[in-house]
């Protein structure tokens, strides 16, 4: 018999569906103008380019021109961070000051440590509730005249909590504040439609919804002026040098405009199945917790602490069952430090380390589901009967 196969890590990338595929496929050896070039290859390259990025607008209601391609996710959060904190301080050398949140993925992060540490600038990180939403009195009290950009994820890629948007792009409007927000594992997952939040920029990323890997946007709104993190030639508008990546912008276009056609169903969808999953192993498994925000939160996306045992244990075990997980983010999984976001919304280190993040995607059928709820109890209970941490809980009488 062939090993099952069960896909449960969609928050760390995604398929590439059939549709993306095959309309990329003819931007490698057809349609392969350089998009700057003054002739018919470079005016289809230059059309589809067009094209794609209406439909990446459309996916969140900006205006096309409102959109810039880059080289992913972590592109974008870099360039708006870095571009607005040196443009800022360039015009104003007293403006120093950044704020973000703890729980930001490392793209948001290490550039915060990088502008510190290298460039000098002050950085404030917010502290997060159990659920991991900032507190906006907190975020409003950090806000002092040096500062120069809030930058905020929209949705937790380890635990799925949506963070306060509309309000956050409230207190920064009213401040006089640049916000930006990095909603890789947002768009396509949930409705998004930035002319009702008070957003500056906004990151996105093309394999997170079924797109091609190494391509991304930012959306930076009319009148927002930073600097560039790449420099060279004049592709989109001067602001983010380098040769268009025709056949990837065609496919990430091709998957926005499939995001935003299916999204009240693919949420409906990933909602029902992740209830199912969640009440499953609830009732099967006790000692077991899900973390992060249960109403505001990404409709895939679980992250489940099972006590007294180590994430990467079940994550093995998962995989010869062929189930694949994911102990925290992809970055971070080659390390065996508790993750940063557990830690950030308060769980001790013992219990950081019993997590699993599994995400359901389009793919996911509801056998999926069944096959793990049929097969995780087992795989924790053989984890906690070699547990020295199971055994001393049990000898002291506390289970
Ligand atoms: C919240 C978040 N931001 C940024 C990134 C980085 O995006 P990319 O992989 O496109 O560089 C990821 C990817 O895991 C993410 O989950």
């Amino acid at each position: 018999m062939e090993k099952r196969k069960i896909y449960m890590d969609y928050a760390a990338t995604t398929p590439v569906k059939q549709e993306v595929v095959d309309i990329m496929q003819p931007y490698f050896t057809e349609y392969f103008g350089n998009a700057s070039s003054f002739h018919g290859f470079g005016r289809d390259a230059k059309e589809a380019l067009d094209e794609s990025r209406e439909k990446v607008a459309a996916l969140i209601n900006a205006q096309p021109s409102e959109i810039y391609f880059t080289g992913g996710g972590s592109e974008s959060d870099n360039w708006a961070i870095e571009g607005a904190a040196f443009a800022a301080r360039m015009k104003d050398p007293t403006k120093n000051h950044i704020i973000t949140s703890k729980i930001e993925h490392h793209a948001v992060l290490h550039t915060c440590e990088y502008l510190e540490k290298v460039h000098g600038f002050e950085v404030t990180y917010l502290e997060v509730d159990s659920k991991g939403r900032i507190d906006l009195q907190q975020l409003e009290e950090a806000i002092t005249d040096a500062t120069i950009i809030i930058s905020v994820m929209f949705a937790n890629n380890e635990i799925g909590t949506i963070e306060p948007i509309k309000e956050i792009g409230e207190i920064a409007k009213k401040h006089g504040v640049l916000f930006h927000t990095d909603a890789v594992q947002a768009a396509g997952n949930i409705p998004i439609d930035v002319k009702e939040l008070n957003v500056d920029m906004m990151s996105m990323s093309s394999h997170k919804i079924y797109g091609p890997k190494g391509i991304g946007s930012m959306y930076m709104r009319r009148g927002v002026k930073i600097h560039n993190l790449i420099h060279g030639g004049e592709q989109e508008k001067g602001k983010r040098a380098g040769t268009e990546n025709i056949p990837a912008i065609v496919g990430y276009g091709k998957a926005a405009e499939i995001a935003k056609a299916n999204l009240s169903h693919h949420v409906e969808e990933l909602t029902r199945l992740s209830r199912k999953l969640v009440d499953g192993v609830l009732e099967r498994i006790p000692y077991t917790r899900v973390n992060g925000d249960q109403e505001n939160r990404l409709p895939g996306t679980t992250n489940f602490a099972f006590e007294f045992i180590e994430g990467e244990g079940i994550l093995l075990l998962l995989d010869m069952l062929g189930i694949a997980g994911s102990s925290g983010s992809a970055c971070t999984s080659g390390s065996l430090d508790p993750s940063h976001v557990l830690l950030s919304i308060g769980l001790i280190p013992e219990i950081a380390h019993g997590s699993l993040r599994l995400t359901v995607g389009d793919f996911t059928t509801e056998e999926d589901i069944d096959y793990i709820l049929e097969n995780l109890p087992g795989v924790i209970e053989k984890l906690r009967s070699m547990s020295p941490l199971y055994d001393e809980a049990k000898q002291a009488g506390r289970i």
